[in-house]
């Protein structure tokens, strides 16, 4: 099992949960959270709007996977949050030792599924 976490723009959420739904991941986790990559204290649009500011605005999204959806939601969550300008985001995939369904106590990719 992995954990894929993925920082994305805030307006491409839409785009990249519409993708994840085609790919037929539909559990996630999503936050809002402010962030800075390697443009740090450079500018950086946030909504087509130029911005100069350390911290932006991005979401993060968590989803916990069987390892043969990994590869879909890491194409499916590029598929909607790029747009090719710097800020599209980042996708972080960790491994995930365990997964327990709380309802029923069932673990691993049972819970996770
Ligand atoms: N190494 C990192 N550790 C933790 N969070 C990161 C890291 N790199 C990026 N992020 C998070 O991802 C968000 C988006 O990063 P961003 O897309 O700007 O990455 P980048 O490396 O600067 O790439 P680009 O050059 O395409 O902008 C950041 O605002 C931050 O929240
Ligand atoms: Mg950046």
């Amino acid at each position: 099992m992995k954990y894929i976490i993925a920082m994305v723009q805030p307006h491409k959420l839409p785009d990249v949960k519409q993708a994840l739904f085609d790919a037929e991941i539909r559990k996630m986790t999503v936050t809002n959270v402010l962030g800075c990559g390697q443009q740090s204290g450079y500018e950086e649009t946030y909504r087509g709007v130029p911005a100069e500011i350390n911290l932006i605005k991005k979401v993060k999204i968590e989803i916990g996977v069987n390892d043969e959806y990994v590869d879909k939601a890491v194409e499916a969550i590029i598929k909607g949050a790029k747009t090719g300008n710097i800020g599209d985001g980042k996708i972080f995939v960790l491994d995930l030792p365990q997964c327990t369904r709380i309802r029923t106590g069932e673990t691993g990719d049972i819970a996770i599924g």
